[in-house]
């Protein structure tokens, strides 16, 4: 039985609600195909923007293919919308989006899978009819309750409420989960997930009393037994973390929590790798993905970004998702009955 079934499992129909969420640009259609098969939504992430984005959205197809050769499960793609100084959306967003449509509407046994589109990052506004043409549920991911009634009121099916402890790229208004989240349930009428911090099953536990319907992790699913893709050295690092190992950096699309290292404290100290040595903004966009990449494919955590939420610092062990997904929900369902059944009954008033 599965202990925790709720409008986001009926609508996303998975058995748990928790979801890996997007942890671009690295490689993860194993991770996304572990956690849709131990009944969670998986997210296949974008792979990064190169150059040539015809080619980095072959990457992200073979990604996809990947990622539904190894599930039978319903699983996501999650694609930042990313905004230039004027408010235009960048090209890699719409390329992207459309990739993903196209690869749908040409196959439509991938369509039964791929259900789900994550956007984040900037307004996803134009993009929210033609998801829901295509047939797919449209999750965004917010920092404010403004957005997130923007986000539903523009036709939104699910939110993610992200708090700033969260890793990789951050709200700009630095409002963490724990005052978040109420906000944002009370608001709006659709599900919402929290994003930021949650680790366990009272993470999961915590969020469904705040009002939330489920639990969208990051840093938690890296340091898995499916994590393959990833260098040993950026797990071990996640892993070593200790409270205060964090920090929040200018990133690509604001500000972005990794782990205080060599080349994060180029940015926190100069805002840039090298006192002010890279000035052109494209450029420095390049730096800072290739940065990341550093870390995640060759294993250099000092000279790389580490992309980390906070909860990192309480990260201490490799789990196995098959495992995991179903504990914690178990887990979760646990702590709200133990909980519930523990408080006096309450006095009936006349
Ligand atoms: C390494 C890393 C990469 C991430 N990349 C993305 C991304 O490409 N798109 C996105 O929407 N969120 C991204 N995030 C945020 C996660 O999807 C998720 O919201 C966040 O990790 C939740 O916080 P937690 O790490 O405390 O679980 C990233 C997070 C990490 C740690």
């Amino acid at each position: 039985m599965n202990p925790i079934v709720n409008r986001y499992t009926q609508l996303v129909q998975i058995d748990h609600p928790i979801v890996q969420e997007g942890l671009g640009p690295f490689r993860t259609p194993k991770l996304a195909a572990a956690v849709s098969n131990a009944g969670g939504l998986g997210t296949v992430s974008m792979p990064g923007m190169p150059a040539d984005l015809a080619a980095g959205a072959r990457l992200f197809r073979d990604h996809i293919e990947e990622c539904r050769s190894l599930t039978d499960r319903p699983f996501a793609v999650n694609i930042p919308v990313g905004v230039d100084g004027n408010g235009v959306v960048l090209p890699f967003t719409d390329i992207y989006i459309r990739m993903v449509l196209d690869a749908r509407r040409e196959d439509a046994e991938l369509a039964r899978q791929l259900t789900v589109l994550t956007t984040s990052a900037g307004f996803p506004g134009d993009y929210i009819a033609p998801i829901h043409d295509a047939g797919m549920i449209h999750q965004h991911k917010v920092g404010s309750t403004r957005q997130a009634v923007k986000a539903a009121e523009a036709g939104v099916d699910v939110i993610i409420a992200a708090g700033f402890e969260m890793g990789g790229h951050a709200p700009s208004k630095a409002v963490h989960s724990y005052v978040l989240v109420p906000s944002v349930t009370e608001a709006v009428d659709v599900p919402v997930l929290l994003t930021g911090g949650a680790r366990d099953a009272r993470g999961l536990a915590a969020a469904m009393a705040l009002g939330a319907d489920g639990v969208a992790m990051g840093t938690r699913f890296i340091t898995s037994t499916a994590n393959t893709d990833w260098h040993p050295a950026y797990i071990q690092a996640l892993i070593d973390a200790k409270e205060g190992d964090d920090v929040a950096f200018d990133g690509v699309y604001g500000p972005c929590r990794g782990l205080r290292n060599a080349a994060s404290r180029r940015l926190t100290d100069h805002g840039t790798p090298d006192s002010g040595e890279i000035a052109d903004a494209v450029e420095l966009t390049r730096w800072k993905i290739e940065s990341m990449q550093r870390a995640q494919t060759d294993g250099d955590v000092e000279q790389g970004l580490v992309l980390a939420g906070q909860v990192a610092s309480a990260i201490d062990d490799i789990i196995d998702i098959a495992e995991f997904v179903p504990s914690t929900a178990r887990g979760a369902a646990e702590i709200l009955h133990t909980l519930a059944s523990s408080l006096p009954t309450p006095a009936v008033s006349a």
